[in-house]
C-alpha cells in the first residue's frame, strides 16, 4: 500500500492550491453575497486544465487520474465551493459520461470543447417531481425516426445557464419504466430550450443553479447517447463517479475550516493564552483533525479504485456520505471556535458552513447513499 503522492499530484496541489487562496479567495465574500457567477475563476481553471482532468489528452484533457483530481478538488473546495461544484460537474458528470459512452462523432464534436474549458455542460437528471425518485422521468422524447421531440422541465440544474451543452435525461417508452429512458446530448442554442432565473440558495451561490425547460425540442437522432434504453443506466454510472467529486468536495470544505479554525485558535487569546491552549478547544481540533483525515482516505480509496478499474460505487457512496457528514460537523464547530467572528462573512467559515449543507443533498441524499450502501452490502 502506498500513500505518498507522487510528484506530478504534489504539483497539481499546489497548482490548485496556488489558485484557490491567491485567485477565488479575493473576491469570494462579493460573489457569494451577489451570486456572480465567476467566469474568471473558470476560464483560469480550463487553463490550468481542471475541468477535463481525466479526459485523454487526444480529445482535449489532461489525462491525469482521478486521485488528482481528488486532491485539486479538495484545494480548491476549502476556499470556493462554487467553482469546485462548476469543476466537479464537468470533469464527472458531463466529461466522463461522453468519453465513456460517446460515440467517436459525439466526442469531437462536443466532448473536446468541453474537457478544454472552451465551453461548459450540465447534466440534466432532476425534476420537480424526480430528485431521489430519478427513475419516475416526466421528461419526453418521443421517437419522429431521424430525430426526437424533447419536452419536459429539469430542476436544479447546476451550470444551467453557464453552460452550453446538456446531457438531457428523459422516458422514450414509458411502458418500458426505466428501461425506457435515454440519454441525449442538447445544445443550449436549439429553438425551444428556456433557461429559468437562477436559484437564490443557501450555499454554493457563486455557481448557477436553474430550471431548464424544453418546449418541442428537436434533437437528432445522433445525439442519443448509447444504444435505445441506455439512459437510466448510463446516469447511475455517472453518477457513482461524480459522487467521489462531491465528495472531495465536502473533504475541501470541511479541511478548508478546519485549517482556518486552527489558525484562529493560535491567534487568539481568552483567559490569558491561546484558546488553543484550552483543553476544550484542543478536543473540537483533535476531532476535526481526525474526522478530515479519514475523509481524506475514504475519497483516495475510492478515487483510486476507479482508476484500477476496479468496482468504486460502494466506495463512492462511503465516501460521499462520510465525507459530507464530517463537512458539515466540521464547519460547525469551526464556527464554535471562532465564536462571535465565525458568525460574520470576513472569517470565510459562515460561508463553508452554509456550503457544506448541499453536499448532503446532491448527486445522491445522504439517504440514497445508504441504500446504495446497505443494497451492496446486503448483496
Ligand atoms: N450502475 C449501473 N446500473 C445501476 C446502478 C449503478 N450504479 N444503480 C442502479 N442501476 C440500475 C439497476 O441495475 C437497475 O437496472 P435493471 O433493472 O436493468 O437491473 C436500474 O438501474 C434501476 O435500479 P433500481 O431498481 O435500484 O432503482 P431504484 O428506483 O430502486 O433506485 C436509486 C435507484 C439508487 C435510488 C437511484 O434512483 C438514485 O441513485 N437516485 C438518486 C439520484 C441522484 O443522485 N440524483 C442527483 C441528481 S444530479 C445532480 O445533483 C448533479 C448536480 O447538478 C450537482
Amino acid at each position: 500500500m502506498e500513500f505518498e503522492l507522487t510528484e506530478e499530484q504534489l504539483m497539481i496541489r499546489q497548482a490548485a492550491r496556488d489558485l484557490a487562496q491567491n485567485e477565488m479567495k479575493k473576491d469570494i465574500i462579493e460573489r457569494d453575497e451577489k451570486q456572480i457567477f465567476p467566469k474568471d475563476h473558470v476560464a483560469k481553471m480550463a487553463e490550468l486544465g481542471f475541468l477535463g482532468m481525466m479526459v485523454a489528452q487526444e480529445y482535449g484533457g489532461s489525462g491525469l487520474d482521478t486521485v488528482s483530481y481528488v486532491i485539486a478538488m479538495e484545494e480548491i473546495s476549502k476556499i470556493d465551493a462554487s467553482c469546485s461544484v462548476i469543476m466537479s460537474v464537468n470533469n464527472s458528470l458531463v466529461c466522463w459520461g461522453l468519453e465513456t459512452y460517446g460515440s467517436e462523432e459525439q466526442k469531437q464534436k462536443y466532448l473536446v470543447p468541453l474537457a478544454k474549458g472552451e465551453q461548459i455542460g450540465a447534466f440534466c437528471l432532476s425534476e420537480p417531481e424526480a430528485g431521489s425518485d430519478a427513475t419516475s422521468q416526466r421528461t419526453t422524447a418521443e421517437d419522429k425516426g431521424d430525430h426526437y421531440i424533447l419536452n419536459g422541465t429539469k430542476n436544479w440544474i447546476t451550470n444551467g445557464n453557464s453552460a452550453e451543452t446538456y446531457l438531457v435525461m428523459a422516458q422514450t417508452d414509458v411502458e418500458k419504466g426505466h428501461r425506457g429512458i435515454n440519454a441525449f446530448i442538447v445544445e443550449k442554442k436549439w429553438d425551444g430550450v428556456t433557461v429559468g432565473p437562477k436559484e437564490q440558495k443557501l450555499g454554493i451561490r457563486s455557481s448557477d443553479t436553474n430550471s431548464i425547460m424544453f418546449s418541442d425540442v428537436k434533437v437528432p437522432k445522433e445525439n442519443r447517447i448509447g444504444e435505445d434504453g441506455f439512459g437510466f443506466k448510463f446516469a447511475m454510472k455517472t453518477l457513482a463517479g461524480g459522487r467521489i467529486g462531491i465528495a472531495s468536495q465536502a473533504l475541501g470544505i470541511a479541511s478548508g475550516a478546519y485549517e482556518l479554525a486552527l489558525a484562529y485558535s493560535k491567534e487568539r487569546k481568552a483567559f490569558g493564552k491561546e484558546i488553543s491552549r484550552h483543553q476544550a478547544i484542543q478536543f473540537k481540533l483533535a476531532d476535526m483533525a481526525t474526522e478530515v483525515e479519514a475523509a481524506r482516505l475514504l475519497c483516495y480509496k475510492a478515487a483510486w479504485l476507479k482508476d484500477q478499474h476496479q468496482d468504486y460505487n460502494l466506495a463512492g457512496s462511503i465516501a460521499k456520505v462520510y465525507s459530507s457528514e464530517v463537512a458539515m460537523k466540521s464547519t460547525v464547530e469551526a464556527v464554535q471556535i471562532h465564536g462571535g467572528y465565525g458568525y460574520v462573512k470576513e472569517y470565510h467559515v459562515e460561508r463553508l458552513m452554509r456550503d457544506a449543507k448541499i453536499t448532503q443533498i446532491y448527486e445522491g441524499t445522504s439517504e440514497i447513499q445508504r441504500i446504495v450502501i446497505a443494497r451492496s452490502i446486503l448483496n
